[in-house]
């Protein structure tokens, strides 16, 4: 019998997790796998989705069900997106292409990491998935603009810049397992001031408040970007409906809840429990999206019902990238995608507008 006969055929996202698990090495596994501190805000991102539970709708006959949505003006078939995740040639050897692939063989839209390990055209070009770039923006723009431009002449169709992380955030289990990125490896569309030469601390200085001035941008430079591109900017990250309101008032042009798959400050809230004031505070005025936790279609289903326009899935596409490449990748949507049919149709919703907050209740 061959080693793929005798591996289990996966029918869950949780099953890929641990084929990913027995396939990757101790070092990549910890940077995939590990969120920030204790891992409390990486764990609560799935256990609050468990703490909502479903009211079904019976005897509903659909017309022409479908899970279409429009994101700035772009028909999405459902709204299963991929989240930004750096570095995917750790994980399979095509890296962010397989990603690509797997993806535009589901109809889905993919976000690249600006630290992705191949460079974004070459992504863009393994097919029509690949069309949202994620920056990091710094306080030298030359970068940045560069970035913008390549992404412009590629077809790129949107930019999300993340604004939770001005620092990677304290990684305990990478540091246990002393992760490294191998020398192959790197953010190949970044130049090379992304790795500083740290200079010597001076006696009472702080290591940790250095860097965060080093690298902090703030609201003008947003306000700069919006008015440097014509691509929508799409602030991820965004966990305050304070926050939310200075975003529109930037020119931002959609938010994505996040607390970063719970990877930077541990004990936030749930992105879950953090969406419903951001909706809120937005009323409709443009998309809110949402990421962190999601593993089930029934996840999908319970953050559209709390306002969510669309979410994104960051671990369970890579473990999938890590178990069959792009098939991989495409069999985790195509999952989450059944699901959510599944639990739209249990609960008459024929449209992801007919998924309201009447179909869940507190457990
Ligand atoms: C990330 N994430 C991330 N986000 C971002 O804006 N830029 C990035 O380069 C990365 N890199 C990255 C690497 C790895 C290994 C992970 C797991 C995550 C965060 C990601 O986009 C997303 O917010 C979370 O992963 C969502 O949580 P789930 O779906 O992983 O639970
Ligand atoms: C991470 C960074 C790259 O979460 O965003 O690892």
């Amino acid at each position: 019998m061959s080693e793929a006969q005798r591996v289990p055929m996966p029918v869950s996202l949780g099953d890929y997790e641990r084929l990913a698990e027995r396939v990757l090495d101790a070092n990549a596994w910890a940077y995939l796998a590990g969120g920030a501190g204790d891992e409390i805000t990486l764990a609560e991102n799935g256990e609050a989705y468990r703490r909502w539970r479903l009211m079904p709708r019976v005897l509903r006959q659909p017309i022409a069900a479908h899970t279409r949505v429009t994101l700035f003006g772009r028909e999405l078939a459902h709204p299963i997106l991929v989240a930004p995740v750096a570095y995917q040639r750790l994980f399979h050897p095509q890296g962010e292409l397989a990603s690509a692939i797997g993806a535009s063989a589901q109809d889905a839209l993919m976000v690249l990491s600006s630290m992705a390990s191949v460079r974004l055209e070459d992504a863009a070009a393994a097919g029509p998935a690949c069309r949202w770039l994620q920056l990091y923006m710094r306080p030298q723009c030359e970068e940045t603009i560069d970035l913008v431009r390549r992404a412009e002449a590629s077809g790129y169709e949107a930019l999300v810049v993340t604004v939770d992380a001005p620092l990677s955030g304290l990684r305990n289990r990478e540091q246990r397992a002393a992760f490294r990125l191998p020398p192959d490896i790197s953010a190949v569309n970044l130049g090379p001031n992304v790795q500083q030469v740290q200079q010597p601390l001076a006696q009472g200085e702080s290591a940790v408040f250095r860097e965060w001035q080093r690298m902090a941008i703030g609201w003008d430079d947003i306000a700069w970007l919006v008015s440097a591109t014509k691509l929508p900017v799409v602030l991820k990250g965004i966990a305050s409906p304070h926050d939310a309101r200075l975003a529109m008032n930037a020119g931002a042009a959609g938010l994505i809840v996040s607390n970063h798959g719970g990877r930077v400050l541990d004990t936030v809230a749930a992105s879950i429990e953090l969406l419903p004031a951001v909706v809120e505070a937005i009323g409709g005025r443009m998309p809110v999206l949402v990421d962190g936790g999601i593993r089930r279609g029934t996840d999908v289903l319970k953050a559209l019902a709390l306002g969510a326009n669309a979410v994104l899935v960051g671990r369970p596409a890579v473990y999938g990238l890590a178990v069959a490449g792009a098939l991989g990748v495409s069999h985790v949507l195509r999952i989450l995608r059944d699901e959510l049919e599944m639990a739209m149709a249990l609960t008459g919703c024929a449209a992801l507008s007919e998924i309201l907050p009447d179909r869940l209740l507190r457990a």
